[in-house]
């Protein structure tokens, strides 16, 4: 099959300094529907830098990022929210002393219909914790038993668990994990794995920046190797083995 498909979030010659130091330089990505884009690199290689630029927490200095074959300009973080780019981070971002419903949606409650939500501000707190529930339920999220639970109350896989159902609420294209797994045990981090792999059947494009090759070659589709600001090049687990991964990554082989 010859069908070209148009990446749900790319990116071209995405340059990004900071004074002298060069975190990115000329970076071309591509990251597909239904897909795990995994994004490997020595510390310091620009992954950061990449997954900021492309969830407008930093502005480029140069090149074009491009949402579902549109140009795109990002100057904060609700920007690329707005255009269906959720982004998920090492340190459990999520409000420990709320519930999980209300950390699902922090900054975008929901008002009840009508008078009530128009003119008196009243939130759905039942429709919120009913969709909540749904949503939790949907990625297959069994550890949580309770969404009016807080979530200080929760383990940190189950922690994170939330925070990457928030990142697939609400419609959102694309959820971008930066290093998910950095802060959770084994068995939390089959879990969260486990979830990614469900955002990709949901249709959803992932991109997964981590640390640890096993994860990588377990869910990525293809890998973007990211060494020295630049991109060494995309593989596949099927392509090369972790050895070979880290090989490129490091500069001790080509891809
Ligand atoms: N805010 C910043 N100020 C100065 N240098 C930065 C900043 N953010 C990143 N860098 C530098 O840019 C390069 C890429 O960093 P980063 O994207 O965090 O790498 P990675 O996530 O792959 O470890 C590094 O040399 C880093 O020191
Ligand atoms: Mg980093």
């Amino acid at each position: 099959m010859t069908t070209t498909r148009t990446p749900v979030l790319a990116a071209r010659g995405l340059v990004k300094t900071f004074g002298r130091v060069v975190g990115l330089d000329g970076v071309d990505v591509d990251a597909y529907a239904g897909e795990v884009l995994a994004v490997i690199g020595d510390n310091g290689a620009g992954k950061s830098t990449l997954i900021k630029c492309l969830t407008g927490a930093l502005i480029p200095d140069a090149g074009t990022i491009i949402a579902d074959g549109a140009e795109v300009t990002f100057r904060r973080p609700q920007d690329a929210r707005d255009a269906g780019i959720e982004t998920v981070y090492q340190t459990l971002a999520v409000a420990p002393a709320l519930d999980v419903a209300s950390n699902l949606y922090l900054g975008r409650e929901e008002r009840r219909p009508g008078l009530l939500g128009s003119v008196f501000r009243m939130l759905d707190k039942q429709g919120m914790r009913r969709r909540a529930a749904e949503a939790v339920r949907d990625l297959g999220i069994t550890t949580i038993q309770n969404i009016a639970q807080p979530v200080e109350s929760l383990s940190g896989g189950q922690r994170q668990a939330v925070a990457v159902a928030r990142a697939a609420a609400f419609g959102s294209r694309t959820v971008v994990l930066d290093e998910p797994t950095a802060a959770l045990g084994v068995k939390e981090s089959n879990q969260v794995l486990a979830l990614i792999e469900r955002l990709r059947e949901n249709g959803l494009g992932v991109i997964l920046v981590s640390h640890n090759m096993p994860h990588v070659w377990q869910v990525a589709d293809r890998i973007h190797v990211q060494r020295l600001g630049r991109s060494a090049g995309v593989i596949t687990p099927q392509s090369h083995t972790m050895a070979e991964g880290v090989a490129i990554m490091t500069g001790a082989a080509a891809a």
